[in-house]
């Protein structure tokens, strides 16, 4: 008789506490910490599952020389399309465990689906804790892609899942999702920190002994009511991170930790009726083409990873109804608009204090690259004062608290793309004009260093 002990797991960070307390020691959240059972299992009977499996590589732990590693062992696993190849670094490496979070709604689910359909030379099995087949079977009819190869599965509990593996002997395996799945090892209920990390190590250790390929969606809530993605992360090779605003139809696709690539790397997808479909040329769907030039929208010359994008910003500014005026902003930080307003305010006297600022992104995308800045302050002043920016010109800079226009990383790439796309000028820091061949282009470059400088050249 397996022995039944009792602990308490925090639901936020996943430490594992023995006694109850109302603050979690670790992560320090109040009121996060929930019972669990935990069968001490016996261990031997686990291992049976999947030791017969045919993949299985028997393993003799010797160490070798570095030098004498041979790569060709491993070779990746080529995905279809371009986006997820990227944000992979290459294609899927065999025994790898990846876990792709999203919040729910965000199409996970389409893009594995998606994946496991133009997989055609791979035997894959799609396991849906969430959906019956007929639902999978419907999904599947909307993207419109046949394939002979892709098994569903809609079971929870793992054991079952692995006697499915057996049988089936897959090249990938896709879980949707983790935390609907559970183990009879662990006796908390679906969802729970401890089911999540034991299930997930089930199957970290299926990859590893059969070197079978295993993608896992997760879910992030945010009232963190199911056993958050966080506490897997450690374990797991990649992590990819679907983000997006549900109310567009870009979804951003990054990778947030990659053993076996950069982290840079971003792909974009559009969701459209029949699944999600790449977009291969951001820059040309982010900016709008108006007849005439609005005022309040630049355009900024940003890095997104290692690709350039183009993307239009908007600000308005209005004097403010309330005595304190509102700031407000979309795919923007909310506290680097702050600062940047107090740097327009103190260094270039600009009386933005009593305006409401409201600050839009195109598109619902986040950006986080400082490049942007200058083309935000930009688009701030011609919507103060009303003037619009012609729209041939873009922007790569970033905004320092003196007002100095700081030089932003690969500038070449940035103004390249504004030369294939048709700007006509672009202003850039002046600091980024060392070692810069500028005759290489045909593109217009004015270099400024200050705020009151941009402002000049601008509008003069
Ligand atoms: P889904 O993949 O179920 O999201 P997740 O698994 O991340 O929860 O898809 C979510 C949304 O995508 C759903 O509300 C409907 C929409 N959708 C389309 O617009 N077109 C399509 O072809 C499909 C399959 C879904
Ligand atoms: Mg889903």
């Amino acid at each position: 008789m397996a022995k039944v002990k009792t602990t308490y797991f925090c639901q936020s960070c996943g430490t594992q506490h023995n006694k109850w307390t109302g603050q979690c020691g670790s992560c320090n959240e109040w009121n996060t910490l929930v019972e669990e059972k935990v069968q001490k299992e016996t261990k031997n009977d686990r291992l049976q599952v999947f030791a017969s499996n045919k993949n299985a590589k028997t393993r003799n732990n010797k160490s070798v020389l570095l030098q004498d590693v041979g790569l060709q062992d491993y070779p990746r696993i080529a995905v279809p399309g371009k986006e997820l190849t990227r944000v992979l670094g290459g294609g899927i490496v065999p025994g790898s465990l990846v876990l792709f979070g999203g919040e729910p709604g965000i199409g996970k689910s389409t893009l594995m689906l998606q994946l496991a359909l133009r997989l055609k030379n791979l035997k894959i099995l799609y396991v849906s804790g969430e959906e019956s087949e007929q639902q999978i079977k419907m999904r599947a009819e909307r993207i419109g892609v046949t394939t002979e190869s892709c098994f569903i599965l809609q079971e929870t509990n793992t054991q079952n899942i692995f006697q499915q593996i057996e049988e089936i002997q897959p090249q990938l395996v896709i879980l949707d999702s983790i935390q609907t799945l559970h183990t009879s090892y662990v006796e908390s209920s679906p969802g729970s920190v401890s089911q999540v990390r034991e299930c997930a190590a089930e199957f970290l250790r299926f990859a590893k002994e059969t070197n079978t390929p295993v993608f896992m969606i997760g879910h992030i809530t945010k009232e963190g009511s199911l056993a958050g993605p966080k506490v897997l992360e450690h374990m797991v090779d990649t992590v990819l991170q679907f983000e997006g605003d549900t109310n567009h139809v870009y979804r951003l696709l990054r990778a947030t930790k990659n053993r076996f690539g950069s982290t840079n790397e971003m792909g974009i997808y559009e969701m459209n009726g029949d699944g999600l479909r790449e977009v291969t040329n951001p820059s040309e769907i982010l900016i709008t083409h108006r007849e005439h030039a609005t005022s309040g929208v630049a355009i900024a010359a940003t890095m997104e990873g290692n690709r350039p994008m183009l993307i239009e910003t908007q600000a308005l500014v209005s004097s403010a109804a309330y005595g304190t005026p509102q700031r407000s902003s979309t795919g923007f930080d909310l506290r680097r608009l702050s600062m940047l307003l107090a740097v327009l305010e103190k260094r270039c006297g600009f009386r933005l204090a009593v305006k409401d600022v409201f600050i839009n992104i195109a598109g619902g995308i986040k950006v986080e690259d400082p490049g942007i800045d200058l083309a935000l302050v930009c688009g701030i002043l011609s919507s103060n004062e009303d003037l619009p920016i012609p729209q041939n010109v873009c922007f790569a800079g970033e905004v320092g608290l003196t007002g100095e226009i700081r030089s932003v990383n690969r500038i070449e790439q940035r103004i390249s793309e504004a030369q294939k796309l048709g700007f006509e000028k672009i202003f850039i820091s002046s600091y980024n004009k060392k070692g810069l061949d500028l005759k290489q282009f045909s593109i217009e470059i004015i270099t400024v260093s200050k705020m009151e400088e941009v402002f000049q050249k601008l509008f003069a």
